[in-house]
Parts: C-alpha cells; sequence; structure tokens
C-alpha cells in the first residue's frame, strides 16, 4: 500500500537507469518500518540459504543495506529484457496485479507452445555445459515477493491486456561485522 501511495505521485523518474522497456518507472523512499520489513524478509531469506549450505556469508551478519527502491507500472505492451541487478541480493515485489492477467492465456497470441504473456522468469547456468535451468515462467500474484542473487539473469514478458501491473524491486548490499560500512 505505502509502495502505491508513494509511488503515485513520485517524479523521481527511473527509466533512464533501468532495463525496463517500461514508459513508467518511479523511484521511491520507503518508511523506517516498511523499510525495516524488507530488511527482515532478506535477512530471513540469507539465513535460509546459509542453513541450506547454498550460501556462505563472509562473517557475522550485521544489517543490510538497500539500494533506492523503484516502481514499474506495466502496461500493455511493455517488458524486461534479459537483464541482471547489482549488489548481493535483489528483490521483486508485486502490490497490484489486476485480475484480467489471469486471463493471459485466452489472448490469440497465447495459443501455441509457450504462452509466456506477463509472466517473469529467472535463468541460470547458461555459461556451462549441460547445466541450463530456470525458475519460471510464473505468473506473479499480488503479494508476491522474490528474493534471489543480484546475479541472476532474469526477465518479463510483455502481456496483452489493457491494464496496468504495479510492481517494486531493490537491491541490497550484506553488512559483516568488521566489514566496510555501506549504510
Ligand atoms: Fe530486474
Amino acid at each position: 500500500m505505502e509502495v502505491l501511495e508513494k509511488s503515485s505521485s513520485s517524479d523521481d523518474d527511473a527509466a533512464g537507469n533501468l532495463a525496463g522497456n517500461i514508459i513508467k518507472q518511479s523511484f521511491i523512499t520507503l518508511s523506517e518500518p516498511c523499510a525495516n520489513e524488507l530488511q527482515s524478509i532478506i535477512v530471513d531469506y540469507v539465513t535460509q540459504c546459509t542453513n541450506a549450505g547454498i550460501f556462505k556469508t563472509q562473517g557475522q551478519l550485521t544489517g543490510v543495506t538497500f539500494e533506492k527502491l523503484w516502481v514499474n507500472y506495466q502496461g500493455p505492451g511493455e517488458w524486461n529484457p534479459p537483464h541482471i541487478h547489482s549488489g548481493d541480493f535483489s528483490l521483486v515485489g508485486y502490490c497490484q496485479v489486476p485480475p484480467e492477467l489471469k486471463d493471459e492465456w485466452r489472448h490469440p497470441n497465447q495459443q501455441g507452445q509457450d504462452p509466456v504473456g506477463g509472466k517473469i522468469q529467472w535463468n541460470y547456468g547458461q555459461w556451462a555445459p549441460h547445466n541450463v535451468s530456470m525458475f519460471g515462467p510464473i505468473s506473479p500474484e499480488e503479494g508476491d515477493i522474490y528474493v534471489f542473487p543480484a546475479w541472476l539473469l532474469h526477465y518479463v514478458f510483455p502481456f496483452n491486456a489493457d491494464v496496468v501491473r504495479v510492481s517494486f524491486s531493490t537491491n541490497c548490499y550484506l553488512n559483516y561485522a568488521g566489514g566496510p560500512d555501506r549504510s
């Protein structure tokens, strides 16, 4: 809700800094409680990855520094080409997903073998033979937040419905005890 309120009145245009082929992309600054909520999501994610042995921290995690958060207003025919982010981890969240997007599969151009209208997908392993893998394509739902390594290639396909989907994204840097202060 805060993302929608702040981005609707933001005149801090982010389009020149981002990969999106999207007209309306704005930077916003979150309130402290909202930023703290995002921080707890990242810390929980990193903790789970560390406990599972798929991520190795460089020491005792003391906090998370976020880049300025940006908001995408994706309309019909707009998309995000394959790209990566900066930082250690990134996230994308969906704060407005019109129900019309559930019917995207009905559109005449979605009747082939790989209907991906409006979906998001992550890929990795392309550089290693026989190792390509992917997560997606998936149709994000309102309230979803996806956290992923910043280096992970991802992209968003255009949709046909005459609606606007609003998502937000940011990058974060992990801070360690004794490490550089990036706050
Ligand atoms: Fe992205």
